[in-house]
Formats: C-alpha cells, sequence, structure tokens
C-alpha cells in the first residue's frame, strides 16, 4: 500500500514535468543521389557538435531523425517536414541543402510551432518567410558580392555572368552586377541556365565569343559544380586568359582533389575554407573528420549544420525544452560566438548570419593536395541582399 502511494506521488511529480524528455530535431537534406556529399557533410557537422558537447541538455536528450530529399523537390520537402512535426513529434527543423526546399517549409512553421535553421539554402528571401527561419550558413549576395571587388582589381573590366537559373543564382547574378558596376566594371552578358544542365561545352563556346576577360559564375555545389570548372580548363578558357571569379561554391574542398591542377589558382570568397586557422576549428576539423570518414570529403554544409546545432543548443536551453517556436528564436537574436568560419553573430532583426567573408585561392600544399588558401578577409559581413530585395 504505502509503495503504492509513494508510485503515485512519483508519476503525478513526473507529470509535472520534472522528468526527462526526448527534443527530436529533424533534419532534412540530400543524404543519397548525387547531392550524398552534400548531406553527409550536414551529418558530419552535426555529429562533430554532439560529439563536442553532448546529446543531453539539462534533463533533455537529444535525437536527430533524418529525411532524405536527394534533389530540389519542394512538394517533397514540405511533405517530409510535415510528417516530421505531425508525426515524429519533433520541435525542430533543420538541414535543407537547396533553397526551394527550405522555402516550401517557411508556411508551415506558425502553426506547427516549429523554428526552421536552415543549414544551408542561400536565397537572401528565404528568412523573410516567416520570423521562426534562423540561418547559419550563408547567402548568395553575402558571399558574391566581394568577389566583385576582387575581379576589378584583378585589372579586369568586362565580365560575362553565368548562374543556375533559381534563388541562388539570381541573386549571385544581382550581388556580382551590383558589386561590379559599383567599380567600374561591365557585365558584359548575364546567362541563367536550367538547374539541369550538365553539359557546358555550349556555355563556354559562348563565354569565347563574347569577348569578356572574365567570367562570374555560380552554381550549387556538387557533381555540376565540378563539371564546370572542369570545362572551363577543358575548353581552353583558363589557357586563353580568361580569368575565372565566382563564390567558393564552385571550389568546395570535395572537388578538389578532382579537379586538381584545373583549379590551381582560381580565386573565390565564401565563409569557410576547411584550412582555416584557428583553434576553434581545429577542433571542429577534428571532430567532423572522425565524423564523417574520410577528411577529404570535409565541406562548407558541415560548418553550417555545427553552427546550427550550436544555435538548436542554445534553443532548447532558453525554452528548457518546452515547444515555444517564438520564445526559442528570440532567445537566439543577436547570439554571437565563435565558429570554425571565425567570429559570427545572429543578426536580430534578419536573423541570417553576420560572418567574415574570404578571399581565397586554390594552392596547392607541400604534399601535394589542393587547399582553399585564405589570402584576405572582408570582415562582419551581413546581407547585402536583404536591403536589395526591400
Ligand atoms: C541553394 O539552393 O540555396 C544552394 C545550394 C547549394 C549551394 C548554394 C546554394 O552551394
Amino acid at each position: 500500500m504505502k509503495r503504492a502511494i509513494i508510485a503515485a506521488f512519483a508519476a503525478i511529480i513526473m507529470g509535472s514535468g520534472a522528468y526527462a524528455d526526448t527534443i527530436k530535431i529533424g533534419v532534412v537534406g540530400p543524404f543519397s543521389g548525387p547531392f550524398a556529399l552534400q548531406g553527409k557533410n550536414f551529418k558530419a557537422g552535426i555529429d562533430a557538435y554532439m560529439a563536442m558537447h553532448g546529446t543531453t541538455i539539462g534533463d533533455d536528450t537529444v535525437e536527430i531523425i533524418y529525411r532524405d530529399l536527394p534533389a530540389a523537390d519542394p512538394a517533397q520537402s514540405k511533405a517530409l517536414a510535415q510528417e516530421l512535426v505531425v508525426k515524429e513529434k519533433a520541435q525542430y527543423l533543420a538541414g535543407f541543402y537547396f533553397t526551394p526546399d527550405a522555402m516550401a517549409v517557411t508556411p508551415i512553421l506558425k502553426q506547427a510551432n516549429v523554428p526552421l535553421i536552415v543549414m544551408n539554402a542561400a536565397t537572401s528571401a528565404i528568412v523573410t518567410k516567416s520570423p521562426l527561419v534562423v540561418r547559419t550558413s550563408f547567402t548568395t549576395w553575402q558571399t558574391s558580392t566581394p568577389i566583385a571587388k576582387v575581379a576589378h582589381d584583378a585589372g579586369v573590366a568586362k565580365v560575362i555572368s553565368i548562374v543556375s537559373d533559381y534563388g541562388p543564382g539570381i541573386d549571385a547574378e544581382n550581388a556580382f552586377k551590383a558589386g561590379f558596376e559599383k567599380e567600374g566594371g561591365a557585365v558584359v552578358e548575364a546567362i541563367r541556365m536550367p538547374l539541369s544542365t550538365n553539359d557546358f561545352s555550349p556555355i563556354m563556346q559562348r563565354i569565347k565569343d563574347s569577348g569578356a576577360q572574365g567570367v562570374f559564375a555560380f552554381l550549387p555545389s556538387g557533381p555540376t559544380t565540378l563539371g564546370f570548372v572542369k570545362a572551363y580548363n577543358e575548353n581552353g578558357l583558363k589557357a586563353a586568359g580568361i580569368k575565372f571569379f565566382a563564390p567558393g561554391d564552385l571550389t568546395q574542398e570535395s572537388d578538389l582533389p578532382a579537379l586538381g591542377d584545373a583549379a590551381l589558382g582560381i580565386q573565390t570568397t565564401f565563409h569557410y575554407a576547411v584550412s582555416h586557422d584557428s583553434p576553434e576549428n581545429k577542433a571542429f576539423v577534428e571532430a567532423a573528420s572522425k565524423a564523417i570518414g574520410n577528411p577529404a570529403e570535409l565541406s562548407f554544409p558541415s560548418v553550417g549544420a555545427f553552427d546550427g546545432m550550436n544555435v538548436i543548443y542554445k534553443m532548447i536551453e532558453a525554452t528548457g525544452g518546452e515547444q515555444d517556436a517564438q520564445k526559442a528564436v528570440d532567445a537566439v537574436k543577436g547570439l554571437s560566438w565563435i565558429s570554425p568560419r571565425g567570429p559570427v553573430s545572429i543578426d536580430p532583426e534578419s536573423r541570417h548570419i553576420t560572418q567574415n567573408i574570404y578571399l581565397r585561392e586554390v594552392t596547392k600544399a607541400d604534399d601535394g593536395s589542393y587547399y582553399n588558401k585564405e589570402i584576405q578577409t572582408f570582415e562582419k559581413q551581413g546581407d547585402p541582399g536583404l536591403a536589395a530585395i526591400k
């Protein structure tokens, strides 16, 4: 009898919330198909964070539920997100490699009472679609603005712009054009290719025919960027002295072994280089290398995911594990920390990450491997795209 009373009391206390919860984070990304390596980097960043910071916050245990979205597919993205919040009771949504997939999820956040932590998708407008979006990656406005100055400083006056015809490509084209014209340069032609383009020879011919001294390019990192840089080399553009300018998506570290000398000397601007020299990055690369298995596969989505986890952990702390999406998002507005990429903060107004953008050059190391060598820093860059779309 006595024991039964004690058990009843214990049940009441536990029922009042003083027991451990499992907080589920639903992560959507490309874990199979041509972009699987990018999804593998999401997972490596998440695993590295949890290895370094543990899997419990207070009394709560964090659980990650992965869902595979191999290509940009907004309808499937929304279906996966709905399944995660309704069936799995995920309290957070995170990941999202492609812009259309992140965009498709923003309308469900409020009713689901769930924040979305964008770990890659890079179109400026995503954060404006819901007050419950926080982004820890970059925007193509942020990464493509500084390269325009670099192109001008290299003595180039006429550039042809080539981008994938969707959100981040259009943003990249606009960012480069605005920056380059401000410097007095001219974009002589702007080509938008379908996202599915994988034969780049006709484009390379148009670059040659344009009379431009340089090419600006953006494509989403993956097999397409590898193909594009190879085509630039194989079609003789590099040999002809046509200079190549791009955000760092075009020379992600995991592509460099396959590109070899074709990429050597290419300058890009980006928020993260695996070679970044800091104690925080050293610790990150060690943990993320262990998580991914082959360190040569490490690339930028890993750091977007790692920092995304930092934001989610702060949200869980601030809400004591309760499901309150607005309170969670408010708690990280203005949050600053030292990321593996350098100092960063969450802009309280836009909820997008403010960060350094680095000019890097593909360089051959003494051991024969290739890396993005940081050679200049553009400090504390916000997102110029947000002003541009107002
Ligand atoms: C995007 O779809 O927003 C995206 C994907 C890959 C990138 C950059 C942007 O490298």
